[in-house]
């Protein structure tokens, strides 16, 4: 473990010599290519201590997921590695943000670094190929992963006609994925966290939930849906938010996306100011994440599940947003800095805990 620890820190060094992008791009063309070398997913799970022996299967909203650890959206924003995902170990997988249409997101540079913060800010702004080219790969899923497909709207859609765009991912994506996670809590697409407000969810929501209902009918399948927030809430918005959830169907809710603020930051001032606006994640959200979670919790009804997010770097972050009600946990920027191990070490702490 301590070589293949080394040996890892050694490859994140190389890669991290490529642009944040390039890296992500760089690293997921070699992850693919090794699917296709037997064997090469059972050493990296062995070296990363990834393992379902001990684990017991999270039976939640009618879905059975194989262990608690999942990867967060935005990594494989239109599903095109769940092959490596399943072969990692990973018990879920969170693609999108869908929108309707595809488009480019913002311009690049979008995606940035803070190693000393072991930090990540983006404001990728949703580049994605939109609903139909995921649905088209969907149709080619992996068994044995749960998919959840997180949903938004396209930025040259008016706040005011949101609705129609997360239905209309809704009812595209309704037959391949297994639960839906509404994004009204990324910084990146002006205005869309003001839909984070209870007349606008409602606006959202209602309707969704209305075409789940007429979707059942023919389908004789349901979908769980949740909804994912922003850290940045106030207590008393965060209040209003977990009493809406708690009088809908919906069945859950995703803690937490990034967050715009810049404090308690190790980076120098001035090197975080020439990045510019985006949402910042990892390890300097781990902790205002966790306790977001903990007090969302505590209001939110015992029949819904919550998915916490935000700064797990090791298996004892993951163990904390447990004790703060997490019924799962997903990982995004702990995986860019600490790799496959960082899911053997969740399995391992929760299992435990
Ligand atoms: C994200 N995140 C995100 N969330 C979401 O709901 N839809 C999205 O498209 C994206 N895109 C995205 C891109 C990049 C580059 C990052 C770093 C993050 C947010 C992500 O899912 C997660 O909520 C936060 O990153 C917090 O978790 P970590 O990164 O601290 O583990």
């Amino acid at each position: 473990m301590p070589y293949y620890n080394s040996m890892f820190q050694l490859i994140r060094q190389l890669i991290f010599k490529l642009s944040p992008e390039n890296a992500h791009h760089f690293t997921m063309g070699f992850l693919q290519f090794l699917t296709h070398i037997p064997g090469a997913f059972w050493l990296i799970r062995a070296f990363s201590g990834i393992s379902n022996k001990g684990q017991t299967p999270i039976h939640l909203a009618g879905l059975t997921f194989p262990n608690p650890i999942g990867l967060a959206a935005g990594f494989d924003k239109d599903a095109k590695y769940l092959k490596v995902w399943k072969a990692l170990g990973f018990g879920h997988v969170e693609i999108g943000t869908v929108t309707p249409l595809p488009q480019s997101g913002n311009p690049t540079p979008r995606l940035f670094r803070l190693p000393m913060d072991m930090a990540l800010i983006n404001r990728m702004g949703f580049n994605n190929e939109g609903a139909q080219a995921v649905v088209n790969r969907l149709k080619k899923r992996p068994e044995g992963l749960i998919v959840g497909g997180n949903i938004g709207k396209n930025k040259v859609t008016p706040n005011e006609e949101a609705a129609l765009d997360y239905e209309k991912c809704f009812r595209a994506l309704y037959s391949y994925v297994d639960y839906f996670c509404i994004n009204v809590s990324s910084p990146n697409t002006p205005g869309l966290r003001d839909l984070q407000s209870i007349k606008e969810l409602e606006l959202i929501v209602n309707p969704i939930l209305r075409v789940r209902e007429e979707l059942y009918k023919t389908a004789q399948r349901t979908v769980p849906i949740c909804v994912k927030f922003a850290p940045d809430l106030t207590h008393e918005q965060l209040l209003e938010i977990i009493q809406f959830v708690n009088e809908t169907s919906l069945d859950g809710i995703v803690l937490t996306n990034t967050t715009i603020s810049r404090e308690g930051l190790k980076t120098p001032t001035d090197i975080v100011s020439s990045i510019g606006p985006g949402g910042l994640s990892g390890m300097p959200l781990s902790k205002h994440s966790t306790e977001v979670l903990a007090k969302a919790k505590e209001m939110l009804h015992p029949s819904k599940f919550a998915i916490g997010v935000g700064g797990i770097y090791h298996g004892n972050d993951a163990l904390a947003k447990k004790q703060a009600g997490a019924n799962l946990v997903q990982i995004y920027s702990g995986f860019v800095y600490k790799g496959p191990a960082l899911i053997g070490s969740v399995m391992k702490f929760w299992a435990k805990g």
